[in-house]
Formats: C-alpha cells, structure tokens, sequence
C-alpha cells in the first residue's frame, strides 16, 4: 500500500491525541483512504520533555525544516498554537507544497483568507475542522450539508472552559473565581484564559462561523464582545428564578440581509435546548430557511475529541491525493456582506442595577426609560447590602442602539450602577 507522510507541529494535548488516535485506527483509515498514514516527522520545542505516547519510529525533532525540506511529508498538522510564528511556518510549508491542518482558530480567524489564497496558488489543501467547537464536526457539515440551503442563523456554545465556569456556578454556587480554578485544574481552559472569559476565543470561533455559514468575511472588530469576567453569582441565580440559565452564546445572523455577529452572556430559557448543554461541552445551532432549527452537541475540547476532528482533516486530504483534486477551498461560499445597524438587531434585556435604597429612586429610572421609548416587561427589587437594593428589571425587545443608550443614561444617574446588561433568547 502506499503512504502518505504526516509531519506534526507541536506535541501538546492535540498532537499527541493526532498521533494515538492514527495508530490506534490505522486498519480502519487504511481501508478508507486505500493509503497507508504514518506520522514520520514531530517538530516540538522542547526535545527534552519527557512524552506519554508511543513514539516508536517517528523522528523527534526541534528544526521545522525537518519538515520543509522533507519531499516524502504530503501533510503537515499544525498544532503549536501562537500566530505569529504558526503563521510564518504555515507559509513556508504551504510554498514548499505541504497541505496543511490546522486547529488554530486565532490563526484563521485573524489570517484565514490570506492562507486560503496562498494554499490555492500552491495547490495546496488548508483544512481547520477542529478550529471550532473541538469535536464537533461543524464546518465540514455547514460546506456539505448546507450547501443548498440558506443559513439565517448560526448560533451556540463554542467555548467550553467559560460553559463549565457557567454550569458550575449555577448548580454548585461557585463563585467565578473558585469556577475559573475548577477549569484550569481540569484543563479545559488555554494556559491563559483571558480569552476563554473575555469572549475572545468564542469571537474567533462566531468569525470562522459566519465565515462558513454566510460566506461573508468580519473581523474581531465588527463583532460586540462581552466575556464572562466577573460575571455575578447573584445575576445568575436571579436569572434562574425566571427561568433562564446564563450561557455564553455567540449569534450570528442575517438581520435584513446584513450581518450580525455578538458573542455575551444570554439568558436562555430553561426549555430551550441550548439551555441544557452543561460543563466543557459546546452545542451549534444552525438556522437554515430550507431545513429549519438543527442543533450540533458534543464536547468543545480535550485531546481525543479535538484529535477526532483533526483526523476527518487527514483522511480528507488523502482522498484529494488520492484523486488529485487538492488545492480546493474548505469553504468555497463568499459574498459580500454589510454589518447590520445598531437600531435593527433587536432583543428583550436583562438589566440588573445596585440601586441607594431611597424614595424617587424608581422614578429616575422609568424616566430614562421613557425618554428612549423602551418598555419594561418586569421588575424584582431585592437587598443588595445594608444601604443599596439590587434591582432586576427585563425589558420588551428594543435595539442594540436604544440599550446602549439606556445603559449609559442610567450609569449617569447618581446612586445608580448598573451591574450588568444581557440579552434574552425568545423560546
Ligand atoms: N479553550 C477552548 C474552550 C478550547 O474552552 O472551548 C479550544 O478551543
């Protein structure tokens, strides 16, 4: 049987799942692609870390020209993470002919088309299945799937470490932080989590998203992002007694055929099916016109399952040798696409404020909200501490424009802060 060379990029929690999970479903991978896969060649940085996997006859090695300059490697699977350096190498081996797999959402979604380009000049593939949502296989059933239909919406959990916190916190009423170190001790957040619980991780992941769903390009500035830092307990219980669980949610839509794209915390109905989706594992749920609601489950990391989404990469890959047609876009789907305006993306709000508990104080709220014609739907006022009251209010739909401004217009009200602002999921 022939082979096709694999040469990997890093031997952390992926790589070292990639080069399991090869040997252990050798026969079956074989009997699929007619080709024999073997992992010839590991870059890594640190050649003296001692590594809990078979590493017979595979060449350990610290110099990535080991794979550059090797004509018998066909694949490169890059999984080191960075972007400046994993982009600089991602070049070299896309002009040196390597089809390349990559996991690295940071990466495509901040470089993504530039990739594209360079790996169609070279005839290149350049796949990225286990960029989103782990081992979810989303982007390859998006291209194939939907291909025929009209995505209106893509919505969902794509960010595991920040969905545990959420779980944790309200069914073990931990508080954020006691959360945050549960994830980090379980591994599931990234070695620095700032982007895990600022919403960044879960932005890159809504951009390759959009990119695939709607075929439009945006950028980490286009999309509002809210994390979950310091997210209140007290919030998350309140919610929970109207029935909602907080979930980090990025949405991205078609609002009058613009685009939408926001990744915050949401308070979701307990009878909504996103609701139910718990710890590390992520859901994507996708809108089409044709087929309707779809729901994706199944968990957002670890080593294994992201391993999993790596492999459909290599035996995709193969399957183009095999018939010489590589060089082909994952995603092949590209318009042009404006950014909806402030005052047409439209949701009902959770409002929660720390309020002087004193008389008049209500009233200088309901001007603010009068004033920019917003309706509540309902008020819970509850204590706070000794001096202040807390108060939770939900709202009848109004815009991105119109919250922003009743935001501010209450933070400029003295005695009054507001704690925090999200949207609500309709049923
Ligand atoms: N840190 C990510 C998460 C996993 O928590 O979902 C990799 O994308």
């Amino acid at each position: 049987m022939q082979v096709v060379n694999i040469g990997v990029l890093g031997l952390g929690t992926v790589g070292s799942g990639v080069v399991r999970l090869l040997k252990d479903h050798e026969h079956k991978i074989s009997s699929i692609t007619g080709r024999k896969l073997v992992v010839k060649t590991v870059v890594v940085h640190n050649l003296e870390k001692k590594r809990d996997i078979d590493l017979t006859g595979i060449k350990m090695t610290d110099d990535i020209n080991e794979l550059i300059n090797d004509n018998e490697i066909n694949i490169v699977v890059e999984v080191m993470g960075t972007v400046a350096t994993a982009k600089k190498y991602i070049e070299l081996l896309l002009r040196a002919g390597k089809h390349i797999i990559t996991a690295n959402k940071d990466l495509i979604a901040t470089y993504g088309s530039e990739l594209a380009e360079l790996a169609d000049q070279n005839k290149c593939d350049l796949f990225y299945e286990a960029s989103v949502a782990g081992g979810i296989p989303i982007l390859r059933t998006i291209v194939n799937s939907f291909a025929a239909d009209r995505i209106i919406e893509v919505k969902g959990i794509v960010n595991g470490t920040t969905n545990y916190i959420l779980t944790k916190m309200s069914q073990n009423n931990m508080s954020f932080t006691e959360a945050l170190k549960s994830a980090q001790e379980l591994g599931f957040a990234e070695p620095d989590p700032t982007n895990d619980i600022e919403g960044i991780d879960a932005a890159y992941k809504m951009i390759i998203l959009t990119q695939f769903a709607f075929g439009i390009n945006v950028a980490l500035d286009d999309i509002e992002v809210k994390g979950i830092n310091g997210i209140d307990l007290e919030d998350i219980k309140q919610a929970k007694g109207l029935g909602y669980n907080i979930k980090l949610l990025g949405i991205a839509k078609l609002v009058n055929d613009r685009i939408s794209v926001a990744v915050g915390p949401v308070l979701v109905p307990e009878t909504q099916p996103l609701s139910a989706v718990q710890n590390e594992n992520n859901a994507v749920l996708v809108t089409g016109a044709a087929v309707g609601e779809t729901m994706f489950y199944g968990p957002g990391a670890g080593e294994l399952p992201t391993a999993n989404s790596v492999l459909s990469d290599i035996i995709a890959v193969t399957k183009d040798i095999v018939l010489e047609t590589t060089g082909n876009r994952f995603n092949d789907f590209s318009r042009e696409g404006k950014q909806a305006l402030p005052d047409e993306v439209k949701y009902p709000y959770y409002i929660s404020l720390k309020v002087r508990d004193r008389p008049g104080q209500m009233l200088k709220i309901t001007e603010v909200m009068t004033e920019l014609n917003a309706s509540f739907h309902l008020i819970i006022q509850s204590e706070y501490d000794d001096v202040n009251a807390r108060v939770v209010m939900t709202t009848h739909e109004m815009s991105e424009q119109q919250i922003k401004e009743i935001i501010e217009g209450i933070d400029n009200l003295e005695e009054i802060e507001v704690i925090a602002s999200y949207r609500i999921l309709s049923e």
